[in-house]
């Protein structure tokens, strides 16, 4: 009897809300098509070493479509190209990736599905050079990805900011206060300019305007002057002072190579304290915005991009990602797809809009 067509699935980088459905998409998809369904646990260690991988039944995917997280496991660490080693006490990087192409054949898969954002489609690129027959799924609650309109996982990040900006409301009111929001977003302010505009924020810093404390400490004193008495300010993890640098925090002790973002939600409430007097509060929402049920926009996204993966391997279209071009699902080289972040366009509509309401964006 012939092997049944067999595909892999892992999940890489940071959570967000959509994953699961996505999973569970490529699962019920395949079934359909007389496939087996390999899910490979905690991103690339998981090919790297497929002792933890076993196949997906349907018992494995009911009731997962509206459960944030994976249930795959995910990791930001585990780069095949760059794995991090300790020789001597010493912590080295050397390339395991033979052992990712190793470990996919042991698993006698046809071809693996690799959902994930930037860093884990830049891995998955260079696995296909190698000759792995992969299919990138796009996932970030940044929405910074150049190739897809949109991916999942943004919009219920969006919504959550939202709520929090609208409970702070409250507070901000009684209490007379500057409220400073830090959100998510890395070097893009997507999360921050949409849920700023929905939640009613009074002043919205995005890494794509450089601010001036000083404008930002005008529009505070404007909103007590016109007896709004409070102001709502929320600001992008990745945004700037003009002419100041990002705040970051140490990721090197955790064995991390790339930046972590934050801190700067904190200062800014100190510094608006410091020049104006008002009693300023700050919040860092943090990985709550990666957390919860994926909103319907996100659930049918991922449902459509997990059919989509599977589409473009039985079609034996590899080395494409999945994107979303509205009205169409299509695939993108993943050499276009990766490395080409997708900024806020300061003409943007939404910009636009959002001045023409009076919201200060420090510049
Ligand atoms: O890319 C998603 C994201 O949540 C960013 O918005 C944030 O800067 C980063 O990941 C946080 O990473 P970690 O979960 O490693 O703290």
């Amino acid at each position: 009897m012939a092997k049944k067509k067999t595909i892999g699935v892992l999940t890489g980088g940071g959570d967000c809300p959509g994953l699961n459905a996505v999973i569970r998409a490529v699962v019920k998809s395949s079934f359909n098509l007389g496939w087996k369904v390999i899910g490979i646990q905690k991103g690339f260690e998981g090919l790297m070493d497929p002792s933890s991988a076993k196949e997906l039944r349907s018992h494995d995917i009911a009731g997962i479509l509206t459960m944030g997280g994976t249930i795959l496991g995910t990791t930001n660490r585990g780069n095949p190209f760059e794995y991090s080693v300790k020789k001597g006490g010493k912590p080295v990087i050397v390339d395991k990736s033979d052992d990712a192409v190793k470990g996919f054949k042991k698993l006698g898969l046809d071809a693996l599905v690799c959902i994930g954002g930037d860093g884990t489609l830049k891995i998955a690129k260079r696995l296909k050079d190698k000759g792995v027959p992969i299919v990138g799924v796009p996932k970030t609650i940044d929405n910074d990805l150049s190739a897809t309109v949109i991916t999942f996982g943004f919009d219920t990040a969006v919504s959550t900011a939202t709520d929090a900006i609208d409970k702070l409301h409250s507070t901000a009111e009684s209490h007379q206060r500057v409220m400073v929001v830090e959100l998510m977003g890395r070097y893009a302010g997507w999360i921050t300019l949409n849920s700023g505009i929905a939640g009613g924020a009074d002043v919205i810093l995005i890494p794509e305007i450089p601010f001036s404390v000083e404008k930002v400490c005008e529009k505070v004193e404007d909103r007590y002057r016109t007896k709004k008495n409070f102001c709502i300010v929320v600001v992008a993890e990745g945004a700037k002072p003009a002419g100041g640098g990002l705040f970051t925090k140490d990721a090197k002790s955790e064995g991390r190579q790339e930046v972590l973002l934050g801190g700067i939600g904190d200062w800014l409430a100190k510094e608006i304290t410091k020049k104006t007097g008002r009693e300023s509060r700050s919040l860092v929402l943090g990985h709550l915005q990666r957390g919860g049920h994926p909103t319907t926009f996100d659930r049918l996204t991922a449902t459509r991009f997990g059919a989509a993966a599977v589409r473009a391997i039985k079609e034996r279209k590899y080395g494409v990602m999945v994107a979303l071009r509205p009205p169409d699902v299509v695939f993108v080289p993943l050499e276009e797809a990766v490395g080409k972040m997708k900024s806020v366009p300061v003409d943007s509509d939404e910009i636009t809009a959002a001045k023409e309401l009076g919201i200060s964006f420090g510049d």
